[in-house]
């Protein structure tokens, strides 16, 4: 486990591009956090290092947006309304770790689909109003891209 602290939106858009750098078509990232911990401003600062020119806002109420950067889709998950009902039978598993990279806030409502290989990342907010810590969890085959980051 790494972590890093960032001290305002851009420093966590910065170190996304350097996430974005590494990514490979199928690899999914959770992205854990309270409300308003930076996942969202996380994901922005990702897909716009892969090409992405759309605005890219949380898909809170269709669950997921898709992206068309450079190389290969982006879908954006926001499992957050699923914490009632599951992520089962909805047809997300045709787009997690598929052909795309995967972009998921509030992990824990759709752990059914997380794959085994994923880069875990965790948002805390510090002492002040826009610093961040960022810990580092690569599982399985995305532990290669912890040790690089
Ligand atoms: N260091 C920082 N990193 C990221 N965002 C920051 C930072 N400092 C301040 N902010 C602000 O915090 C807010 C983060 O909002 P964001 O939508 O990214 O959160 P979120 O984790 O996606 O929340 P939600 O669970 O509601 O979707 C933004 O308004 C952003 O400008
Ligand atoms: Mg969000």
């Amino acid at each position: 486990m790494k972590e890093i602290l960032t001290n305002n939106r851009d420093e966590t858009q910065k170190f996304a591009a350097r996430v974005a750098a590494l990514a490979t078509a199928g690899l999914v990232i959770a992205l854990n956090g309270d409300l308003g911990a930076g996942k969202t401003t996380f994901t922005q600062g990702f897909s716009r290092a892969l090409g992405v020119t759309e605005r890219v806002k949380s898909p809170t109420f269709n669950i997921m947006n898709t992206y068309h950067a450079r190389l290969f889709p982006i879908y954006h998950f926001d499992a957050y309304r699923l914490e009632e009902t599951g992520a089962q039978d909805q047809g997300f598993e045709d787009y997690v770790g598929t052909d795309g990279v995967t972009l998921i806030e509030w992990p824990q409502y759709m752990t059914e689909l997380l794959p085994n290989n994923r880069l875990e990342l965790i948002f805390t907010r510090g002492n002040d109003d826009d610093s961040r810590k960022i810990q580092i969890n690569g599982v399985g085959s995305a532990v290669e891209i912890e040790r690089q980051l």
